[in-house]
């Protein structure tokens, strides 16, 4: 256990440095069995935990914000039992995403999620949040390469079925359960994965586009000509001049084009030439760049993938992540700049995001923050006026980052009285003294 105060003040923030709490102490078990120990002790005195992966969450689910105790899965690391023939590994919950992506390579195979967090992001972490990302598009988030967990839950029970059945229709499935329960049933201490098959020849392509609308049709046109696209991902040109801006990198496509979007295809067998046809009868193109090696590949995505940070430099962001239906998502881009005028004509808002999913990241900076109010989506009219909005038009209020505390009371809006209550259903049976994660997801009664 750790007390020390210099070290607990790295497990109080969040990543976006909007959430702060405090905490009496951080507990770093290496193993389920002390783990196991830990929620016992811990039900026993009615002491409430919040489960810390990299911290790298984007919702406040991973801090101390009442004064919870810590628990950090850091140390519950190892990867073993490595099927090169069924594609599968174990991974112990506070191994980095990066290092099992690397594993997978090694075994021959490679696993199906990426984010830009790939080098904080704990396995574990992304397992309770059922982390989406860059290749949802053809991989699925993260529930879809998860086989079987291991937890402990909020009784101290240990479940544990890591023998990576790929049928196995034996009752109520827990490992997708756990999978998005960010924190609030157990602790997730291994996870059995499926990989997918290596990458063979691979093409990038960043692509210029007038509009959102030409950039979504784009999409549906790649999709049915190109079944290898694993990526497409969108920019627009504010937010592809605040990263030349802050991280000093020249534009690729230059001049910017109002939108961009970013696309990859992965073989085998080598889809440049199926990529480079359809381009060429794709509508509403005005510039493209196209990499078929790792370097170049990675400068054509830097436009993307340096948004989170080149936003961060602002100050702390307003986040919102979203998901709204593809027939609905252009006009969506094109008029919530204007809802969040309304609210706040002095705000800036960046929008980007997973375009091949529908999943836009909404972040809104030179508002007045958020901090000390444990970020209250009821105390943010913002998130009234653009969550509203995406319910509305069908959409999600948490598409890939999860509910946390920042979106708790929007939960009430996006989901029914009847999911609200399942879901409370369960965390009263998996939980029954209400330690983990209290804050998250369900507000106290
Ligand atoms: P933490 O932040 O430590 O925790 C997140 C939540 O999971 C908390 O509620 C916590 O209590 C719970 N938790 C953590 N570990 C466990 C465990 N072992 N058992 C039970 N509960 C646990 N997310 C995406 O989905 N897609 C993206 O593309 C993406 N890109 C990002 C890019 C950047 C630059 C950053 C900073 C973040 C990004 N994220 C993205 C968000 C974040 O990386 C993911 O949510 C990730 O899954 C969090 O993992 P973590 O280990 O850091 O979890
Ligand atoms: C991303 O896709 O880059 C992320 O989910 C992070 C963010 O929303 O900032
Ligand atoms: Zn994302």
């Amino acid at each position: 256990m750790v007390v020390d105060p210099d070290v607990l003040a790295s497990h109080e923030v969040d990543w976006t440095g909007g959430f702060v709490g405090s905490t009496p102490a951080v507990v770093r078990p290496a193993t389920t069995d002390q783990v196991a120990e830990v929620v016992r002790a811990c039900r026993r005195d009615r002491i409430a935990l919040v489960p810390q992966g990299g911290n790298t969450g984007l919702v406040g689910g991973g801090v101390p914000l009442a004064g919870e105790v810590v628990l950090s899965t850091r140390r519950l690391v190892g990867i073993s039992d490595i099927d090169g023939d069924a594609g599968q590994l174990t991974a112990g919950a506070g191994e980095t995403l990066a290092a099992v992506q690397s594993a997978a390579v090694r075994a021959g195979w490679r696993y199906g999620v990426d984010l830009a967090a790939r080098d904080s992001a704990t396995i574990g972490g992304t397992v309770a949040t059922n982390a989406g990302g860059l290749r949802v598009l053809r991989h699925g988030a993260t529930r879809r390469q998860v086989l079987g967990v291991e937890a402990v839950l909020g009784t101290g029970d240990v479940v544990s079925r890591l023998g990576g059945l790929v049928k196995d229709n034996t009752g109520y499935d827990l490992a997708g359960l756990l999978c998005g329960s960010e924190g609030t049933l157990g602790v997730v201490t291994r996870v059995r994965l499926a990989l997918v098959p290596a990458a063979g020849p691979s093409v990038t392509a960043l692509i210029g586009l007038a509009t959102v609308g030409d950039a979504v049709a784009l999409v549906g046109h790649l999709r049915r000509a190109v079944p290898a696209l694993e990526a497409a991902e969108l920019v627009l040109a504010d937010g592809a001049r605040l990263v030349a801006d802050q991280t000093g990198v020249a534009p690729i496509l230059d001049p910017v084009p109002p939108v961009q979007v970013v696309v990859e295809a992965v073989g085998p067998p080598d889809p440049t030439e199926a990529l480079a046809a359809a381009l060429d009868t794709a509508p509403g193109v005005t510039a493209v760049a196209v990499a078929t090696e790792a370097a170049r590949a990675a400068a054509l995505w830097h436009v993307r993938e340096a948004h989170t940070e080149a936003i961060a430099r602002l100050g702390v962001p307003h986040k919102y992540d979203v998901t709204v239906p593809a027939s609905r998502l252009a006009r969506f881009v094109d008029e919530v700049p204007s809802v969040v005028a309304d609210v706040d004509p002095t705000a800036s808002i960046w929008v980007f995001g997973h375009l091949g999913d529908g999943n836009m990241h909404l972040n809104v900076t030179g508002a007045p923050s958020r901090a000390g109010s444990g970020g209250e989506a009821a105390l943010d009219p913002i998130a009234d006026a653009v969550l509203a909005r995406v319910v509305a038009d069908g959409g999600s209020i948490s598409a890939e980052h999860g509910v946390g505390t920042a979106k708790r009371t929007w939960l009430l809006r996006d989901r029914s009285a009847g999911d609200i209550a399942a879901m409370r259903a369960i965390k009263a049976a998996l939980d029954p003294d209400g330690i983990m994660n209290p804050n998250v997801l369900l507000a106290p009664d």
